[in-house]
């Protein structure tokens, strides 16, 4: 593990022999305020065919051809190319949420997408982690080409591959915390490789509120609570739409650190969405969307 980390780092450090990390910070967020506050995406008014045709996109599995069964390059976990979402809204309105977007993500990396409020970072999370589907383009994770999927499929995918952190965690509140975690336990595709949980609440200092619902816990407690439910599942990727939107800078803190323990630890891939310019630090990369269009991507100096 700790080659692994030292790997890392000598990696991390070829990137930024040129700029301090303190103007890499000053330019990413600069370029966020600079951007105009007109609406993110743009609405556009299209025939009823074209709109049947895009509904169809959105919600249906794409018919198989010949990249039906492509696969990701070795050592990437995600590569959507050419992915654009529409959205329609009443009768012939659609929006452009994404927009001919390419991005490909390293097996045991750890982005961070920012934006403006309607910039697509939600829209674009839920794509990547087969929650939706894009209206064109391919988006491949873990070997699997997603909008070729039945829903059906889509569900098993996400079961056996995914783990999911949300900004209002969404654990089971008629449960304990032990049995919100073991949920996610029971969808490990491979039962022999089930966490222990005691002792990973034993490890997340919640020793205390295992056998406590979640409205008897802070939200701090919840949200590590969600975590290790996305833990137990074992799965390789983790997404997490703004998990520490909700928490107090301390309590973010001590979720950030624990996103990047399991990230340099336990070598998952995870993408998050944030607002906030404090936890750049605790990812390796930084991507900054704009109106449905990726306008800055870069690897995080320490
Ligand atoms: N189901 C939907 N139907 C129609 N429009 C949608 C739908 N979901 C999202 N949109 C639109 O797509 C755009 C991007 O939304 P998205 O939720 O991805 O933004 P975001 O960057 O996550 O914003 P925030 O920071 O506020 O969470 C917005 O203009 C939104 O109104
Ligand atoms: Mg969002």
């Amino acid at each position: 593990m700790k080659k692994r980390f030292n790997d890392w780092k000598n990696e991390r450090s070829k990137y930024f022999n040129s700029w301090t990390n303190k103007q890499k910070e000053d330019t990413f967020f600069d370029l966020d305020k600079s951007e105009d506050n007109s609406t993110n995406s743009m609405l556009i008014n299209v025939p009823k065919k074209n709109i049947r045709e895009i509904k169809r996109q959105n919600n249906k599995k794409r018919k198989k051809d010949s990249f039906k069964n492509k696969q990701n390059k070795l050592n990437y976990a995600i590569e959507l190319v050419n992915v654009t979402k529409k959205y329609i809204s009443g009768k012939n309105d659609v929006t452009n949420v994404l927009i001919d977007l390419n991005l490909s993500i390293e097996k045991g990396d750890f982005v961070i997408l920012f934006g403006k409020s309607g910039s697509g970072k939600s829209t674009l999370l839920n794509i990547m982690s087969g929650l939706d589907r894009p209206t064109k383009g391919h988006v491949i994770v873990a070997d699997t080409n997603l909008p070729y999927l039945s829903n059906k499929e889509l569900t098993k995918f996400r079961r056996n591959n995914i783990g999911f952190i949300f900004q209002q965690y969404h654990l089971l509140n008629n449960i304990s915390g032990y049995e919100n975690v073991e949920t996610g336990a029971i969808l490990n595709k491979d039962k022999k490789n089930k966490n222990d949980i005691v002792s990973m609440f034993q490890e997340f200092d919640l020793l205390d509120v295992i056998d406590k619902y979640p409205s008897q816990m802070s939200g701090g407690q919840q949200q590590r609570i969600s975590i290790m439910r996305a833990l137990a599942k074992n799965a390789d990727i983790i997404f997490a739409d703004e998990p520490t939107g909700a928490l107090d800078k301390k309590t973010s803190k001590i979720v950030m650190e624990l996103l990047r323990k399991i990230n340099v630890e336990q070598f998952k891939t995870i993408i998050m969405v944030s607002h906030d310019p404090d936890i750049v630090k605790y990812a390796k990369r930084k991507i900054l969307l704009n109106k449905g269009k990726i306008i800055l991507d870069e690897r995080i100096a320490e």
